[in-house]
This record gives C-alpha cells, structure tokens and sequence, in this order.
C-alpha cells in the first residue's frame, strides 16, 4: 500500500509489517525519513536531522539552513555538500561530475513496471503497486525515475532507477545505484556470504565501522567469492530475534553492496552496478534501466528475514513463482563418469538407475565437438560422433523405457580456442586489441554484448533441443571476465562491456526459454558461482556447490539460506570417499543434508551396495513426501555450524501439519554434550507424531521445550532426523 500525504508531502509506503517513509523538503530536496517496522502515518517532519553543522557546506532547505551531509538523502549525488557515497554520479552536459536531484514529479501506479531486459519480481496475482518518483537535474541535464513496488504479504520493496537524457548531447553515467537509504544509527553489524570455489557463501558478520564496509564483484559474474547480499542486523539480533534489515540486488554480474557509517553515526546502505566496471554513454532521449534490488526489514531476527526473501522469490521470482514448477529427482553422470563416457557406458549407468525412483538422467559435460577434457570444443554444440555414433535417439529411448526423462549440460557463453567456432570467428571472444587474452580452465568468454553472438548459440542449442526430446538442460558457466574488451563497441564505451554480457547472456536465456517452455533449466557456474535472484528469475534450482560433501555442504547450505530458499538449492548425494575432499560420511548423512534442497544424486550407481540402492529407494520416498513442504513451508535455522561442531535446521509446512527436523555432527566426540532443540513455526495446538522416537506431542511442547537430542560417542559426521507429523491432517 502506497500513499501521498499532500501537507506533509511524505510518501508512505506500506507491507505487512513495516514502513518506509520519504519526505520532501520545500524546496523540493528529496529525503529518506524511516524504513523499519510499521508505524502510523503521522507527519514525521518533527524527528529533525541536525540544522547547520560546524566547517560544512550549508543550504537553505526551506525549514532553514542545513548542512547537506547531514541530510538523509533518498538518492544522493556529488558536488553539493554531501561528501558520503553518491548513488548517481553523472557527467553532464556542462563537463563536470557535480550534480544534484530536486523532485520533480510522482505517481502511484497499480502493478510494477517492467525493468527492461533484466529479471525482477512479477506483482502475479497480488493487487500491487508502485510509487514512481522523479528527480530531475537540469544543469547535468538528466532525470531520474526512483521506483518502489510494495510487496505486502512479504515485507519486501523492490526498487529500481531508470536515468533518461534531457539534454542534445551525450552524457557519462558512472555510478548509479539501484537503491539507496539512510538509516540514523550505525549500530549494526554486517552479515555477508562470502567464499570460494567449492567453499560458497559462509556467513561472516562484522560491526559497521566509521567508513565504508562494501563488498562487490568485478569477475562479470555475482561470483563465489561475495554474494550479492547482505543483512544489516541489530547488533543484538540473533537467528530468532532482533531487527533485521536484507538487501539483494536481481542480477548475476558485476555488483556493489555498501555501508558507509559517517560523523554523525548514520549508515547510508547502497546496491547496484559496480561502478568501478561500469560506465555508460547515454544519448539523448535514451534511458537506462538499474537492475532491481530487494529490500526488506524483518524484527524477527535472521530467519525472518531470510523468510521474507525465500517468500517473495518463491510467490514473485520469475520461475521461481510458476505455481506448476516441479524439482525434478535428477541423477548427474559428472562424478560418475567425467569426461570418460560413450553411448555403451551411459546406456548401462541408465539402467542402473531404473527403478530407484529418479526422474531424469543428466548427461553432463563431454557429449559434444570432440571434447575428451577441458581444453576442446565449447562453442561447438553438435554431437561428439566418436563418443555417441547415434546421436542421442538411443540413450533418449532407454530413459524413456526406464521411466525417466534425459537432460543434458551445456556452457553457452565460453569459446576454446580448439574449436570450430573459434577458427571461423577468432574476435568474438572477450579481448582487447593489443594484448592476447588470459585463459582460464583453458577457455575464453564468448562476447554476449554481440548479438550475432547470440543468435549463433541460440540456433546452435535450440537444434540440439529441438531434435531430440530433452526435458532438463544445466547451464554452466565456468571462468570469470579478464580482458574486458568487445571488437564491436566503440572505444570510449568499453566499461559498457561487463552490462551489456549480462543482458545477451539474459537475452539468450530468455529466448530460448520462450521457444522451448516444456525444458526445465538448471543454472551453475563451477557449482555456486552465480547463485543470485538474477539467475534465479530464470532458473528455479542451482547446483549449489562443486562440493558435494555432506559436511562441507551443511555450511554452504546454511550459508545459502540466508538469502535464498532450500528449493532453490540442487543437492546430490554422490560416492565416498567423497571426490573433493576424500572424506567419507554415513549414506544416511547424505541423504539427511541434502533432502531439503532441490535432492539428486551424483555417482556410479551400478558401483553401489544392494544396501546403498534400497537407501536410494527409501530417501527418494521421502523427499516425495517431503516435496510440498520444501516447496512452500517455512525453513528455521535453529543451529549455526559457524558457530558450533553441530548444525541444526528445520522446516515446517505450509499449513503446519508436517515438520522435518535434521541435526547433523561436523566431527563426534568422546562425551558428546546433548543438544536441547527447541523448534519453530509449530502449531502450537497440534499433536505432531514423531515416528523416530515413536512418540506424540504438542506443538507448544516441541517449541518451548523442544527436543533432546544426543549423539554416538566418537562418531564422525553422524546426523539424526525427525519428522513431525499432525496426527489429524
Ligand atoms: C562445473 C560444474 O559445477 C560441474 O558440476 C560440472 O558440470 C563441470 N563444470 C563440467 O565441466
């Protein structure tokens, strides 16, 4: 809910649970008011910033004299007194870098307007609407749409800007921010994913400091190394309790996410391009269009928080949001076989996999041009003829036979330099022109910004699709950006490069999700090195990790969590000793960790035990039973691995009538202490059945005294579950 208050001139932008209010000043000097939780709309006018403040630039506000770096500005500038960071900065027709907004104009609009060419979030069924507020500088000569959708049930807003023109000439974009705000006190800690390859996204929390605390990527992906989130929690705050503010941009390039703590101990909390490889001419008329950011405040601590997101990217995300969207069961030939496969082995490990429940087999990396290792053939997307003489009909129709759809990887957007494509056209990968351009896993980049490249993969990847009958395509992506040089764009448009890829690579996805709807695409990028709300609107699951070890991936899962819901998340029980770090777990620990995620399995099933086979069986079962739930229940993380040898998490149904409850040991111990669990999110009326300890009890039991669980001495990496199940659903 979206109003205007004319005496007040303040917008009152309204969720569930919470408010942001912005106030114009009279003399048309736009500022953030408040963003926390809900409040009356009264005239906040009396809540005053300090007037005039010592050695400072000062302006007439109307109100009297202020000093602009003590104004909370809803989108600052340059030049004009406020010295904190800018969210636009432009050079404008008169040659310099100092500018600065006035109001302009509003309206409130039903619905969201669409963010061209990128991701965002749908309104879908959900009367929405969007106040769009423009700023204007006519001596820089541009003018800027702020727009802010309320999505209500979620206590999320999204915002964008959209910068246009005004003027006869040119102007230079170099920073501009998706959103911006100020909040007047600094008395919170930071909580960002950081990490690396098969390491992605733990949890490290920091207190804001005086300056700026920032994380971005300048890899031309959201990367491994920082995801593009954060949370901006009270220094109090814990899983369960506290004010919690996220914020997550929708896009899977490069990114800035920043506090900055100034004099007076206000945080000014900005997201959007990186400006450091980002620049864009704008000519006049043309608009340019930020990614969307997520925001949301939550006073139920972390999990609310996470909540909220994992709610609006499930109800509002683009695929995520298809109330159709089913998790295939997939079974991945990669840590089976590698590169080492020809028709007669995949044929066998399909039918070793028959009868075990699995949905769909996915022939991973190897299956086309000549590629027998990593240095050959991307770019060519045509069969490897040595390795599968008959095309794909036959492995196709012994899927189908055994009651199991086929799926097949690709990576679009690379070129090797051992490859057809690359002799015929050597400049389109990324490079500039005097310097030989660096590899990585052997492999270049293919310019996304060139639309004939597009095309030339669209047609190659829609043949492969359109021949044969393919249900699941993973998208890999596996070496970030050097040398950021397009042969097409003009010399001083070079820093446009690493934005224009993201919107062909989009483009591309975008295309052939229209003409091949029935496919299912799973995103990747060397397991979790693009795992953001930008694939995401494209690609409902992504493999999480290249690390697929049951207790490495109790962090990376826990990790993810914050910002991205459990479903979203691919996760495969594969062989022991586990192939990246040689440590073997229980099958049972496997399955524990990996059944809240989108579930699969990554190894040889003909090498398995009967007994492995029959646990196949029986954790497929469940993960059907527990489907719904993960889909659209509630996911509480109870225990921190961070912060303990143990993890704990749960998740409860929609309708809380059923409940799953994992507590996994990193290592054991000789007197391992019992760990007192108590659970969330129960109806607390409801008798919950637990057939793991053959009792009934209350939800008000479960939850205020919770469950006492205890591990075996001196055992490694055990974990235990429990399902709650409502005696009378
Ligand atoms: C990296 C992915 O994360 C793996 O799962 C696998 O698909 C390889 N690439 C194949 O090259």
């Amino acid at each position: 809910m979206i109003t205007y208050e004319h005496d007040s001139r303040a917008f009152y932008l309204e969720t569930d649970n919470t408010s942001y209010v912005i106030r114009i000043l009279n003399d048309s000097i736009v500022t953030h008011s408040y963003y926390g939780a809900k409040i009356p709309r009264e005239d906040l006018a009396y809540y005053n910033v300090p007037a005039a403040i010592n050695f400072s630039a000062s302006i007439q506000t109307g109100s009297g004299c202020n000093s602009p770096e003590a104004l909370r500005y809803e989108y600052p500038t340059f030049g004009r007194g406020d010295y904190r960071s800018p969210a636009v900065i432009v050079q404008g027709c008169d040659g310099s870098d100092v500018n600065e907004l006035r109001y302009l104009s509003h309206r409130i609009l039903s619905g969201t307007p669409k963010v061209a060419d990128l991701p965002h979030l749908d309104t879908n069924t959900d009367p929405l609407q969007t106040l769009e507020l423009v700023l204007e500088d006519p001596v820089s000569g541009y003018e800027v749409c702020l727009y802010y959708t309320t999505f209500d049930a979620c206590d999320v807003i999204s915002r964008h800007a959209v910068i246009r023109n005004i003027t006869d000439s040119p102007i230079q974009i170099k920073a501009l921010c998706s959103a911006s705000f100020d909040i007047e006190s600094s008395d919170f800690d930071m909580i960002t994913l950081q990490g690396s390859w098969a390491r992605e996204r733990h949890v490290e929390r920091y207190p804001l400091h005086h300056g700026v605390s920032a994380i971005s990527s300048r890899r031309g992906a959201s990367s491994h190394q920082l995801n593009p989130f954060a949370a901006i929690a009270e220094r109090s705050a814990t899983e369960h309790s506290g004010a919690v503010y996220g914020i997550s941009l929708i896009y899977s390039g490069d990114f800035r996410l920043a506090a900055e703590v100034d004099h007076f101990d206000t945080a000014r909390i900005q997201i959007g391009l990186n400006p450091e490889t980002f620049s864009w001419t704008l000519n006049p008329g043309a608009v340019f269009h930020t990614p969307e950011a997520i925001l949301t405040y939550s006073q139920t601590g972390l999990n609310g928080m996470s909540q909220n997101l994992h709610n609006v990217c499930r109800q509002h995300l683009g695929k995520c949001a298809d109330p159709n969207l089913k998790h295939p069961i997939i079974i991945n030939s990669w840590e089976a076989m590698y590169f080492d496969f020809n028709e007669a082995k995949m044929i066998q490990f399909i039918k070793d996999c028959a009868g075990l429940g699995i949905d769909t087999v996915v022939m991973d990396d190897g299956w086309f041009g000549h590629r027998d290792d990593d240095f050959t053939s991307l770019g060519d997307w045509f069969i490897y003829d040595r390795k599968l003489p008959n095309g794909l009909t036959h492995i196709i129709e012994t899927c189908r036979q055994n009651g199991m759809n086929f799926g097949i990887w690709f990576e679009p957007e690379m070129i090797s330099r051992d490859s057809e494509l690359f002799k015929a056209h050597p400049d389109w990968c990324i490079h500039l022109p005097h310097r030989e351009p660096i590899e990585s896993r052997h492999q270049l980049i293919l310019d996304m910004s060139r639309p004939e490249v597009v095309d030339c993969i669209f047609e190659q990847m829609s043949k492969i699709l359109r021949n044969y009958d393919i249900s699941y395509v993973k998208w890999d992506m596996n070496r970030h950006m050097t040398d950021n040089g397009s042969a097409l764009l003009p010399q001083g448009c070079q820093n446009e490069l690493a934005h224009r890829y993201m919107l062909g690579v989009y483009h591309l996805i975008a295309r052939l999700e229209a003409q091949f709807p029935h496919v299912f695409f799973e995103g990747c990028s060397g397991g979790g090195g693009r795992f953001d709300f930008g694939m995401l609107y494209y690609m409902p699951q992504i493999w999480t990790s290249d690390d697929s070890d049951a207790v490495e991936r109790l962090k990376i899962q826990y990790g993810t969590s914050f910002a991205y819901p459990p479903c979203t998340m691919v996760a495969h029980v594969s062989a022991c000793p586990n192939h990246q770090t040689g440590r073997t777990t229980p099958m049972e620990t496997r399955g524990n960790v990996a059944q809240i995620c989108s579930f699969g399995y990554e190894f040889d099933v003909g090498r398995l035990s009967e007994e492995d086979k029959a646990a196949i069986r029986s954790q497929i079962i469940k993960h059907r039973q527990m489907e719904d739930m993960i889909n659209h229940g509630t996911f509480y993380r109870l225990v921190s691995p961070f912060e303990t040898a143990l993890c704990a998490w749960q998740m409860v149904s929609k309708h809380q009538n059923q409940a799953f409850v994992m507590v996994a040991w990193q290592t054991g111990a000789p007197q391992p202490k019992p760990l007192y669990l108590k659970l969330h999110g129960l109806d607390p009326t409801k008798q919950y059945h637990i057939p793991q300890l053959g009792i009934a009890r209350s939800g008000a039991t479960l939850m205020h005294v919770g469950l006492a669980v205890t591990m075996p001495a001196n055992v490694d990496h055990a974990s235990v579950a429990f399902d709650l199940i409502d005696q009378q659903a």
